[in-house]
């Protein structure tokens, strides 16, 4: 990271003032002008929703290049190997929940906060849709730390029931395989002190709260080492 670009600070102006994006532009004139080249861009809007999906991620829209998803999820949202996890594959309603929650500081974290509260409702869904169609991929673990035999039954006894096999997901529960392990780690020690609170009815609150730091640990280890696969349909 660039410390000159400052994520953690823009002006807190941004969102009152951000220019209207050219696509609302578009419509706009198009209720005005009713002319045949609107009708034409009109056609093709379901490209450019998707395009501008992959936008944001690559670019930063018009937020600007520190926003830029790819920088620190990756080119192709496989993710740093370390804070920022991985976003391909992720089901789109998980992603976008985790931006709303972001931007209601349910989630606290100060550059996902201020990336998420720069993307209007429209802007979540198409680049929560576009990292969703993307093949799941992840860097390698660098560790070298072994997994102890428990830790595969835990994960069976404990997490498997909503997170799938393997960490793949569920409906009840976002795939965990093949994330960074630091960026797992966090997640249950932010659940232990309750600083994130995103999940309904407080379940990871609870399950994290039953874990030991070595089991954390563990876990995190564990779920980083599996590899990336594609979602089971049931999911
Ligand atoms: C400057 C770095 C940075 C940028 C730019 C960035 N992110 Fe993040 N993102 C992170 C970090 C770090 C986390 C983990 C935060 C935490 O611990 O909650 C994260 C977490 C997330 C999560 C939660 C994923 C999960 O598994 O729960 C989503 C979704 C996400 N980012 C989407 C985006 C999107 C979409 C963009 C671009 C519009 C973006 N991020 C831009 C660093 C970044
Ligand atoms: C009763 C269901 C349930 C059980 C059991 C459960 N989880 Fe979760 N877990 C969830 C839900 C739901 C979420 C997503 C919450 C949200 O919307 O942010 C989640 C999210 C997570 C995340 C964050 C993923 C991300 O991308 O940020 C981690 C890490 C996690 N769980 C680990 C575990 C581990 C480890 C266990 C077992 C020790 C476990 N969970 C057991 C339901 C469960």
């Amino acid at each position: 990271m660039n410390d000159d670009l400052d994520p953690m600070r823009p002006p807190t102006s941004l969102h009152e003032h951000r220019p209207a994006s050219p696509g609302r532009l578009g419509l706009a004139l198009c209720a005005v002008l009713l002319t045949t080249a609107c009708t034409d861009r009109m056609s093709s809007s379901d490209d450019r929703w998707s395009r501008s999906g992959e936008l944001i991620a690559m670019s930063g829209g018009e937020a600007g290049a520190r926003y830029a998803c790819a920088t620190c999820h990756g080119a192709r949202g496989e993710g740093n190997g370390f804070d920022a996890p991985r976003l391909a594959g992720l089901p789109a309603g998980y992603l976008q929940k985790q931006m709303e929650d972001y931007a209601a500081g349910l989630r606290p974290h100060g550059v996902m906060r201020d990336v998420a509260r720069f993307l209007d409702s429209h802007e979540r869904v198409r680049v929560a849709n576009h990292y969703a169609a993307l093949p799941p991929r992840a860097l390698m673990p660098a560790t070298q730390e072994t997994i102890d035999a428990a830790t595969p039954r835990l994960y069976a006894r404990a997490c498997q029931q909503c997170h799938g096999v393997d960490g793949v997901g569920t409906m009840d529960g976002p795939p965990l395989n093949a994330q960074p392990a630091f960026y797992l780690i966090q997640q249950l020690q932010d659940w232990q002190v309750s600083k994130r609170r995103n999940d309904g009815n407080h379940v990871m609150l609870k399950v994290a709260q039953q874990l030991d730091a070595g089991e954390v640990r563990q876990l995190g280890l564990y779920l980083a080492g599996i590899p990336p696969r594609p979602a089971s349909p049931g999911r």
